[in-house]
């Protein structure tokens, strides 16, 4: 077996979906390995946009089979809307394989999720409201429904009723809320189970059995390193492992068999949602950056918080998930700023950090040491060929590089199939 992981090396969408979909043609099987539909992976094939949050981007590439492996979360109702929409594309969809040990998002985990940041109040982590962190933790308490067990409607019924005896106390007496029927709950789930069921699978086996194989896998990250549930800025995070040792954990698939794991790096910085962001910038520039990149989040439409890129998370991020090499994404969004800034260090405290502390109070108190470079001023959305890519772009990508520790790989300068280079000589 071969294999290669995807993950975002900041705050999430930094292109992680157009990456999976450039690479998917290399590969046999492409796999989702944590998240649910909090992600929005967004590729652009010649006119046509998708905006995938359940289904691997590989569906886009006829003939691969396309995982929704053990540690991702299933939200029925949206994936069963998916299906139809990637099939009212002419999208052939025979490839997707749901992993039964999927646990799944129920109707009440978004109520809860909202309901949750309501009560947080200004405190709020600033979700995407999909119910994620609430499925997770009835996985990780052992309350969870997975998705076997929508194929078995006593056995369902019996959890969710057990499910909601505690959850209805909540409900009405935490969160002064309506309760919830066990039975239309579950009568509202198993509606979609028939358009789902022909695609459960026992997933772990099939890449249990890959690895005695000379089968490619690409594993696409979801969320990105700094929101990590252990890596990430506490609490303002998600609640599973995008990081590589994540892509272990929700497939199968051992530490010692991955071979690649590419770290994905937008040439700035994007955040939504709160938590600290040491290289934000709250004026015309970061304001120039959203409407140029357009940062407006693909699952919620938020704008999204913009800032120049922090290498000292990118270096920090190699280290954490072992990249082997840095995928740069959206560098034509800098195409007219001159000069550029890139965080070199942290000052804090008085003392100067050159990777991301795990101590958040430390982490927001931290002001970002920048190296400027001069910009390169002209248009890069025409870029095909490395020996297009102008001098003092290249200069850039050297730099991240450098920075980093390991070596740029791939070059984006456009959400387009076609837009991106890849450096390899
Ligand atoms: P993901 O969550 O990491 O897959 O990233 P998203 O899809 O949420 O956000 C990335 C956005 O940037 C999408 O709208 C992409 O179409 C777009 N995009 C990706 N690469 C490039 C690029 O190199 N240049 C530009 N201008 N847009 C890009
Ligand atoms: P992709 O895969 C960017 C953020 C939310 C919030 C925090 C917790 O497209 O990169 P959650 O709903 O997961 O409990 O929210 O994580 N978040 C993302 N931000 N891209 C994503 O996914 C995200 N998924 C979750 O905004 O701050
Ligand atoms: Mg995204």
């Amino acid at each position: 077996m071969k294999t290669t992981v995807i993950v975002g090396t900041q705050w999430g969408d930094e292109g992680k979906g157009r990456i999976c979909d450039y690479l998917a043609g290399q590969a046999d099987y492409i796999v989702r390995y944590q998240g649910g539909n909090n992600a929005g992976h967004t590729v652009v094939v010649g006119t046509k946009t998708f905006k995938l949050h359940l289904i691997p981007s590989g569906i886009l590439h006829p003939g691969k089979l396309s995982i929704m492996a053990d540690g991702t979360l299933v939200d029925p109702r949206v994936l069963a809307a998916e299906l139809d929409g990637l099939q009212a594309e002419g999208i052939d969809t025979s490839g997707l394989r749901i992993s039964g040990a999927a646990h799944v998002i129920m109707p009440y985990h978004p109520v809860i999720d909202q309901l949750e940041e309501e009560r947080r109040g200004a405190g709020k982590i600033g979700t995407t409201a999909r119910g994620v962190g609430p499925a997770y933790a009835d996985k990780a308490a052992r309350t969870g429904i997975r998705v076997y067990d929508l194929l078995n409607p006593d056995v369902l019924r019996k959890r969710v009723a057990g499910a909601l005896e505690a959850k209805n106390v909540l409900f009405a007496q935490l969160y002064g809320a309506k309760p919830m029927d066990p039975d239309a709950v579950c009568d509202e789930v198993l509606a979609v189970v028939p358009k789902l069921a022909p695609y459960v699978a026992d997933t772990r086996r099939m890449l249990v059995e890959a690895a005695d194989t000379d089968a490619r896998v690409l594993l696409e990250g979801a969320q990105a390193t700094f929101l990590d549930l252990d890596y990430g800025t506490y609490p303002n995070v998600t609640s599973s492992h995008p990081v590589s040792g994540g892509a272990c954990l929700g497939t199968g698939i051992s530490p010692t068999a991955l071979d690649e794991v590419i770290g994905v790096v937008k040439a700035y910085a994007t955040r939504v949602g709160s938590g600290p962001f040491p290289t934000e910038l709250e004026d015309r520039l970061g304001d120039s950056l959203r409407e140029r990149g357009h940062e407006y989040g693909t699952t919620t439409g938020r704008p999204r918080r913009c800032g120049w890129l922090d290498a000292v998370m990118v270096r920090t991020a190699a280290r954490i998930n072992g990249l082997t090499s840095l995928a740069v994404t959206k560098i034509d969004v800098l195409d007219h700023a001159d000069p550029i800034r890139i965080c070199v260090g942290y000052e804090a405290r008085g003392e100067t950090l050159r990777s991301v502390p795990s101590d958040v109070s430390v982490f927001e108190a931290c002001t970002p040491v920048y190296e400027e470079l001069p910009g390169w001023c002209c248009d890069t959305s025409g870029v095909r060929r490395l020996a297009d890519v102008p001098a003092n772009t290249r200069a850039f990508l050297d730099r991240i590089g450098e920075l980093a520790g390991v070596p740029v790989r791939f070059a984006s300068f456009g959400p387009e199939r076609t837009q991106l280079v890849d450096l390899a000589p």
